[in-house]
């Protein structure tokens, strides 16, 4: 569904990504890890059009090629950024009207599935989403996103800064999600729930993948850890 080749970006003069190749499939949820600086977000941006890129990047079969970002949003990528993404002055109900698609667009979610899977936004929905803490930013975001009915969910480290009780609860958020078909990028440093959840997992390091394999290969595969993951 989303296929990259050779993928290359560039920060002005820096070049960060390096030949970069993977695929997303449908109903999948794929983790990307690797150390800071190792070129995740990066990656992340250039399938959003939101840094300068060079290779190949296809989605259901179409070049996302010169695809500004709400292009590609129009095509269903969601992407859920690092940086929490929320309007501070407006409410979470309002926030959450603005992902929702078109009007008289079929969707797999609607508000009620959002206040459903996230109670603590019920409760918050007329309050300003600026005065929320990090975490419930962080899941008014992803909301929004889904509220956008996308096929693929882009997610940049949902889990840091939350305490591992709610770290365990966007596991569980994620597979909900992939429940409703929706594939999932989600990309992590910490392996706990990329491991327990994922059907794949992908090692990025310098700026190209360097491990594609199941979470039960990489937990076997001591010398990809070690040399790209642990610290
Ligand atoms: N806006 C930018 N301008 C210039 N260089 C950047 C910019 N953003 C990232 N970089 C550089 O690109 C490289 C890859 O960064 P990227 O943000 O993709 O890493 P990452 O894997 O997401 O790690 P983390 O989120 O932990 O920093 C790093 O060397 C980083 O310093
Ligand atoms: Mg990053």
């Amino acid at each position: 569904m989303l296929k990259i080749n050779n993928l290359h970006a560039y920060y002005g003069k820096s070049h960060v990504l390096h030949g970069v190749d993977f695929e997303v499939h449908p109903g999948e949820i794929v983790a990307l890890l690797g150390r800071n600086g190792s070129g995740r977000s990066t990656t992340a941006k250039a399938i959003m059009g939101l840094v300068h890129w060079e290779g190949s990047l296809d989605w259901k079969g179409q070049s996302l090629t010169g695809k500004k970002a709400y292009e590609v949003a129009h095509l269903g990528v969601g992407y859920v950024p690092e940086s929490r993404d929320v309007f501070p002055n407006l409410t979470v109900h309002q926030n959450l009207l603005l992902g929702q698609k078109g009007k008289g667009k079929s969707s797999r979610w609607g508000f009620d599935d959002m206040y459903a899977m996230f109670p603590r936004l019920k409760e918050r929905q007329h309050t300003e989403a600026g005065v929320m803490s990090g975490g419930e930013q962080q899941m008014l975001t992803l909301c929004r996103t889904l509220m956008g009915d996308p096929d693929l969910i882009i997610i940049d480290e949902p889990t840091e800064g939350l305490a591992p009780k709610i770290v365990e609860l966007v596991g569980e958020y994620l597979k909900k999600i992939k429940d409703r078909g929706v594939s999932v990028l989600l990309i992590e440093q910490k392996l706990t729930i990329a491991m327990n959840i994922s059907d794949r997992a992908l090692v990025m390091g310098h700026g190209h993948i360097v491990f594609d394999g199941t979470p039960a290969s990489l937990r076997a595969n001591e010398k990809v850890r070690k040399e790209w993951l642990e610290v």
